[in-house]
């Protein structure tokens, strides 16, 4: 329905076609108006940075506001539409965004954990899910997926990403655009995707959030860029821009990333979104004054502005001192109209606001369900010593650490929709598992950081974590009294939500204090001890791996953390969730990953140290728990790689088979990937890539076999002038249960 008062200022978009609808609609518009097309304030709302705006009602009927960031509420938004609609001159609708980032109010587990399953198909669903809710609360623009390659587990938005792979991050990246823009986005469910942050912002240095990052274009395009361009390729309609610098030139302000690479070469043809006062921060990164960084923005090809109005307050200056120019005002002001006519804001601005929706489209018994399995398929069993678990659902079981009983823990960091009264706790997923089959014993034991000022920095969101009245003594005394009386000990522990994502950096990634020597007290007591590990990045449990008989990492769940944690801990769900990136042994190590180069001085593989070799002195090369890892509750055996060829030319294809038995007595799915190393190159090459998976169930004794067809497609990389070709040569094929433990078998493939 389109209100009289809109169709009296707009024409009727279904009278012509977009591009005729805009330059009717562009026409009629100030410079001013199509400046304030280029602008998106803050709500107030939700505030995810350190500036907030202020009188966004006399702006938006000013006709200065293009959209709203992180409103929250269809009734809100309603009313802010009507003012856009019925109280601005020409009524153009706002679109608003939100930090919908692993769902909405049914909160999935975070994307790193998403990441986990390798199943695109779940993570396309969760982001369908997180559409439905959020665009029936007002939303139609999502700030998601994050797809930022992260390789230093110090960076708290590890969390955000697919961990440290571009193959498996591209495949990802097409997921969640899929699931978010669905096959049409002008229905009132789906919602624009942004894909962020652009880019290159995981390689910040040292692992410091908003730090500086430099590297070879070589990397970038082959290791950095993929999953962007994935997306890019997949649709999305939006491009969010990274605080940090690439090459010398803040992203934001960088007209090689934004215009040449995204736009001339990748032909993305949506519009661009600062981060945060990402204009603004450009003083500081000393390229200028507010009027100059604003102009270099926008030359760079930045079209919306967020927060920091920037554009807003210089664009027409520049204009008039000739240092941007009316067209670059223009094709940005067309970009954002162009991304509002494809939502079908124009057709009718209310499309999002249909206040009858949440009732039935959000946090509903079906999208609890979603997230209950979901979030049980990117567990990760680190380790199972003597089949500790799955546990019986018998005896007294001591539930204990400060992540057994934290409701506000349970979702994880960003997010900003979740309502954290409905968020399933583990102890509350135990009791409901086990109902009166077995006594479940809980002790907090620890504080998740004894530190007050840190447990305040990780509260910014109203989480506080430290209990006040007793001490970290009297504590873990009561927990190893609980645990004294059980048969077994369930220690939940690890990272508050907060100490993962944004402006959440560590330098030392181990368990906290407290908790370390908690464990320690529980191993005191003689009881087997199941350590479920709630973090947002890789830790490094050395000394857990070494003492701790059974870990379950399962990152945070979500919502429904609870209920899917107890599902895998009772044997209802057998685990299957790999790591998307690397665990080291040791903070030392990082940046430790799979698909390193190999250097002139390889350590000879199984080795520690050899004189002039690249190694450590004191610690082995060899990470914790490899990329791609993952036990069960059952064992897979590997047979033999079968290639279908050892020499092959052109465009032929190769297939790639393996025998996979379940040799265990439990069902399950195994993630069966496929590696490849380019022996020689005109550039240096990895020493393996991931470059297919395959999610596989198979019944307990059965043998399923399991084939992928390569292409000289999967062999392609970009060379030293950036064009993506294959090289022929040799090819070392490699296919397994993670990266370190392959079958492989040698190819020749000439051109
Ligand atoms: C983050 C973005 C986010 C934006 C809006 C920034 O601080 O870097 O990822 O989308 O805030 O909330």
């Amino acid at each position: 329905m389109i209100l009289t008062t809109c169709t009296q200022k707009i024409d009727d978009p279904v009278k012509g076609d977009m591009t005729t609808f805009i330059d009717g609609l562009m026409k009629r518009m100030t410079l001013q108006e199509k400046i304030g097309q280029l602008n998106l304030p803050g709500s107030g709302d939700i505030i995810t940075g350190q500036t907030s705006n202020s009188d966004i009602g006399k702006r938006i009927k000013d006709g200065q506001v293009g959209g709203l960031l992180n409103i929250k509420s269809v009734d809100k938004i309603r009313d802010v539409q009507k003012v856009a609609v019925e109280e601005s001159r020409l009524g153009i609708p706002l679109i608003f965004g939100m930090d919908v980032i692993h769902g909405y109010q049914t909160t999935f587990p975070i994307p790193l954990g998403l990441a986990s399953s390798f199943d695109m198909a779940l993570i396309e669903q969760s982001a369908r899910v997180a559409a439905v809710e959020a665009s029936a609360d007002g939303i139609c623009w999502a700030f998601s997926p994050m797809v930022d390659i992260a390789r230093d587990p110090r960076w708290g938005r590890i969390a955000e990403g697919a961990g440290e792979d571009p193959y498996l991050g591209s495949r990802v990246a097409e997921a969640y655009v899929r699931g978010y823009q669905g096959d049409d986005l002008a229905k009132n469910n789906t919602i624009l995707a942004c894909v962020k942050h652009y880019a290159l912002y995981g390689a910040a240095e040292a692992g410091r959030d908003y730090n500086t990052t430099d590297m070879s274009r070589i990397r970038m395009f082959n290791e950095y860029l993929p999953p962007y361009h994935a997306a890019v390729k997949a649709g999305v309609g939006s491009v969010m821009t990274s605080f940090n610098e690439v090459d010398g030139i803040p992203a934001t302000g960088n007209r090689w990333l934004m215009t040449e690479v995204l736009r001339d070469q990748w032909d993305f043809n949506g519009f661009v979104v600062t981060d945060y006062t990402a204009i603004n921060e450009m003083i500081a990164h000393g390229m200028g004054d507010l009027q100059t960084v604003s102009a270099l923005a926008l030359k760079a090809g930045v079209d919306m502005d967020m927060i920091g109005e920037g554009f807003l307050t210089t664009l027409e200056q520049s204009l008039k001192e000739g240092k941007i120019t009316q067209a670059g005002i223009d094709q940005a002001c067309r970009r954002i109209l162009e991304a509002k006519y494809k939502l079908g804001l124009f057709e009718d601005p209310y499309r999002y606001c249909d206040t009858s929706r949440p009732g039935t489209d959000i946090a509903t018994g079906e999208h609890n369900r979603i997230a209950r399995e979901t979030a049980a398929q990117t567990f990760v069993l680190l380790k199972n010593e003597d089949q500790l678990l799955p546990l019986n659902d018998k005896g007294r079981i001591a539930l204990v650490g400060p992540l057994a009983d934290s409701r506000d823990n349970m979702a994880g960091m960003w997010s900003v929709a979740v309502d954290h009264d409905e968020s399933v706790t583990v102890l509350e997923g135990f009791k409901e598992a086990v109902g009166d089959r077995a006594g479940i014993l809980y002790a907090k034991g620890s504080n998740i950081v004894d530190d007050k000022d840190l447990d305040s920095w990780i509260s910014t969101w109203g989480r506080p974590t430290m209990d006040t009245v007793r001490t970290a003594g009297e504590l873990r005394k009561e927990a190893v009294a609980v645990a004294s009386k059980c048969d077994v000990i369930v220690a939940v522990m690890g990272e508050a939500a907060e100490m993962s994502g944004e402006s959440s950096c560590r330098s030392d990634i181990s368990l906290p204090g407290s908790q370390r020597q908690l464990l320690e007290a529980l191993l005191e007591t003689g009881k087997p001890v199941v350590l479920v590990l709630f973090t947002g990045r890789p830790l490094t449990l050395t000394w857990e791996q070494k003492h701790i008989p059974a870990i379950l990492n399962v990152w945070f769940g979500g919502t429904q953390a609870g209920n899917a944690i107890a599902d895998v801990i009772f044997g209802k769900v057998n685990p299957s969730g790999k790591l998307p990136v690397t665990f080291p042994q040791q903070v030392g190590q990082i940046p430790l990953y799979y698909n390193h180069k190999s250097t002139g001085r390889p350590l000879e593989e199984g080795d520690w140290y050899q004189k002039y070799r690249s190694n450590y002195l004191d610690v082995t090369n060899d990470p914790l728990y490899p990329f791609g890892f993952g036990l069960s509750f059952t064992r897979f055996g590997y047979g033999d790689l079968v290639l279908d060829k050892t020499r092959l030319t052109g465009e032929q294809t190769l297939t790639a088979s393996i025998e996979v038995t379940n040799t265990g007595a439990i069902d399950g799915a195994e993630i069966v990937q496929l590696y490849i190393r380019d022996l020689v190159g005109s550039i240096t090459r990895p020493v393996k890539e991931l470059k297919g998976f395959q999610k596989v169930f198979i019944k307990a004794g059965e043998t399923r076999t399991v084939s992928f067809t390569i292409t000289p497609e999967d062999l392609k990389f970009y060379n030293y002038n950036l064009v993506y070709d294959w090289e022929p040569g040799e090819f070392v094929i490699m296919v397994g249960g993670n990266s370190r433990d392959v079958e492989s078998a040698s190819i020749i493939w000439e051109k």
